[in-house]
């Protein structure tokens, strides 16, 4: 991975918070000084505790009061801007990613599926942007301990170098086990990632699963995957403990050492009690040495698989962005030409060598078999796929060489089960459009059959519609988004079976629409039933990837073999 590019891009977020930046770094240092100074402070206080020395015990207790009032204080500044940091800068990390997001050609989440993607981009950013408030707690405690120390060599160097040998055996321990732990947080996280994903994709199919009963299967599938997740975290913890379980003989060991020690010390009178006392209470702060540099070292690495984690979605290696060109269509005609177009979206050829032109303005019909390959060629205009052999040409300019805006915005696709936002249908309309005045609202929803609906409803334009336009029928469902499309005002519009599932008469009405407008742009409807394409200019027939067939009804009727079979299926 590319580190530096990586931490480019997040120094230009952090960058623009300086002045809490600046906050966070003064406070930091402040409360690090005053926490190494704590310790000795109040081993000080202890010692006068030991000795009964009144007048030390007031001096010290007050300098504590002062010290720990200011640590307070200054311990609160510095949570502030760490919140604040942290949670500016994750979400614009989120922000930004999200929006990269969108370039990743559709590929990528064929392969991984969504829930994939939303996870990391819901988990990395904050363990990213939470890096200063991490590693502040181990730098802390690493300048707490060198104090301790410090404060132990200059009372009794022979302990200070037992202390420092302990925790320096402690501190391998930790390191043997990181290199392990590393691979096991990458491969659990991956473990997790992919359950989380497929039970968001349980829950966004629930409808399905009830109604083909398959809610036991797949709670006991859900279940096994947990079971596996949890057997793979024992492991790890298994591991984990059996390092703790060293680190912890060796604190019971030392404890009995340095008992010894201090008894031999105290003998040969080169210590006092009351000092063997204040290191006793303040030894445990020596391993906060070792561990704390185990800790940044820890913080370090989780940082940067966070950031790889996070980073390899959109960096253009391991998931490919679309690649536009720069060449725009600024009043469109609503041409589309195929020049011997082969594709597969992976190894397997769908189409093959496809040639065909429509002309601006024309409405086509595309018919053939399941399968045949009919919705990739919608996918291809689209440019949801990017051809490699062959062209694909949109108002005679190759679709490769144009902006993004050139195509998306002056293509439009609706299908079968279009998708409708969590949103009035006003708005749900004005997405399209969002300067369409209410009567462009009201003329487009009556073109699409959808005005007596509305006017049924008691919120009238302005009722919501639930999650994917839940409370919407299947075909109101349509109708909305055909009227969305000519809201668009794209030159292009395409239907891929998207009048298939309505009753005849709300066809009818939804025909009639197209009908309408059908002079004023290029229209492909893919369909089914050929009755819905009869009375189109002119009629694609695919089979097998092959384009066997581009003429009127009433030529292909007399001689195009593919047709007229699908024409006698659909008389019987
Ligand atoms: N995203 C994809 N990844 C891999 N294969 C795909 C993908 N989409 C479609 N296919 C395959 O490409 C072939 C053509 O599919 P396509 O959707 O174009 O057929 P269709 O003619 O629209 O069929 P239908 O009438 O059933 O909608 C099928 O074999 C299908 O399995
Ligand atoms: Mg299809």
């Amino acid at each position: 991975m590319d580190k530096k590019k990586y931490y480019k891009r997040l120094f230009n977020y952090f960058k623009k918070e300086k002045m809490n930046i600046f906050i966070y770094f003064v406070s930091s240092v402040f409360l690090i000084a005053i926490n190494t100074l704590l310790p000795a402070i109040s081993a000080k206080n202890l010692e006068a505790i030991t000795n009964t020395d009144l007048e030390n015990m007031i001096k010290y207790a007050l300098i504590l009061l002062v010290l720990y009032t200011i640590n307070m204080l200054v311990s609160h500044l510095n949570s502030r801007s760490s919140t604040k940091i942290t949670n500016r800068v994750e979400i614009k990390i989120k922000e930004d990613v999200s929006k990269e997001l969108f370039d990743l050609e559709i590929k990528n989440f064929d392969k991984e599926g969504t829930g994939f993607f939303a996870n990391r981009i819901e988990s990395e950013p904050r363990s990213i942007a939470g890096i200063f408030m991490r590693f502040r707690y181990s730098i802390e405690d690493f300048f707490t301990s060198i104090g301790v120390f410090i404060y132990i060599f200059i009372i009794c160097p022979p302990i200070g170098a037992f202390l420092f040998l302990s925790s320096l055996i402690n501190f391998f321990i930790h390191i043997s086990r990181d290199k392990k732990w590393e691979k096991e947080r990458k491969e659990s996280n991956e473990m997790r990632e992919k359950y989380s994903s497929n039970f968001g994709e349980l829950i966004r199919g629930i409808k399905d699963i009830k109604v083909l009963n398959l809610k036991d299967y797949l709670i006991k599938k859900t279940i096994k995957e947990q079971k596996e997740i949890v057997a793979y975290d024992d492991k790890t913890n298994k591991n984990d403990q059996y390092a703790y379980l060293w680190i912890d003989f060796l604190h019971i060991l030392m404890d009995f050492f340095f008992i010894v020690i201090g008894v031999v010390l105290i003998k040969s009178e080169n210590l006092t009690g009351a000092n063997l006392l204040v290191i006793y209470m303040y030894k445990s702060r020596t391993n906060y040495f070792m561990n704390s540099i185990a800790g940044i070292h820890r913080t370090y690495k989780d940082f940067n698989l966070s950031l790889e984690r996070l980073y390899e979605l959109v960096d253009d290696t391991k998931y490919h962005k679309e690649k536009y060109g720069h060449k725009s269509i600024t009043d469109a005609k609503g041409s589309i030409e195929f020049k011997n177009v082969t594709f597969g979206y992976d190894e397997n050829t769908i189409l093959k060598d496809v040639s065909f032109r429509i002309e601006p303005c024309e409405t086509i019909g595309i018919v053939g078999k399941s399968g045949a390959g009919k919705s990739t060629i919608f996918n291809l205009i689209n440019k949801l796929y990017t051809v490699e052999k062959g062209q694909i040409l949109l108002d005679s300019i190759d679709i490769n060489e144009l902006t993004e805006r050139s195509i998306r915005g002056n293509v439009t696709t609706i299908t079968q089960s279009p998708y409708i936002f969590n949103m009035s249908i006003k708005d749900n309309l004005k997405i399209a459009n969002p300067f369409a005045s209410d009567e462009e609202l009201q003329e487009k929803c009556k073109l699409c059959a959808l005005d007596d609906y509305i006017d049924s409803l008691e919120n009238g334009i302005d009722t919501l519609v639930g999650e994917n336009g839940v409370i919407l029928s299947g075909g109101l469902k349509q109708r909305l988004s055909i009227a969305r499309a000519i809201l668009k005002n794209s030159k292009i519009i395409m239907l891929d079976e998207a009048t298939s599932s309505l009753d005849n008469e709300t066809q009818d009405h939804i025909h009639k629409s197209i009908k309408k407008i059908r002079k004023d742009y290029t229209v492909i409807i893919i369909a089914h039933r050929l009755s819905t394409v009869i009375d189109c200019d002119k009629i694609l027939v695919v089979d097998d990837g092959k384009i066997v067939g581009f003429d009127k009804h009433e030529n292909l009727i007399k001689n195009n073999k593919t047709y007229q079979k699908l024409y006698k299926k659909e008389l019987m």
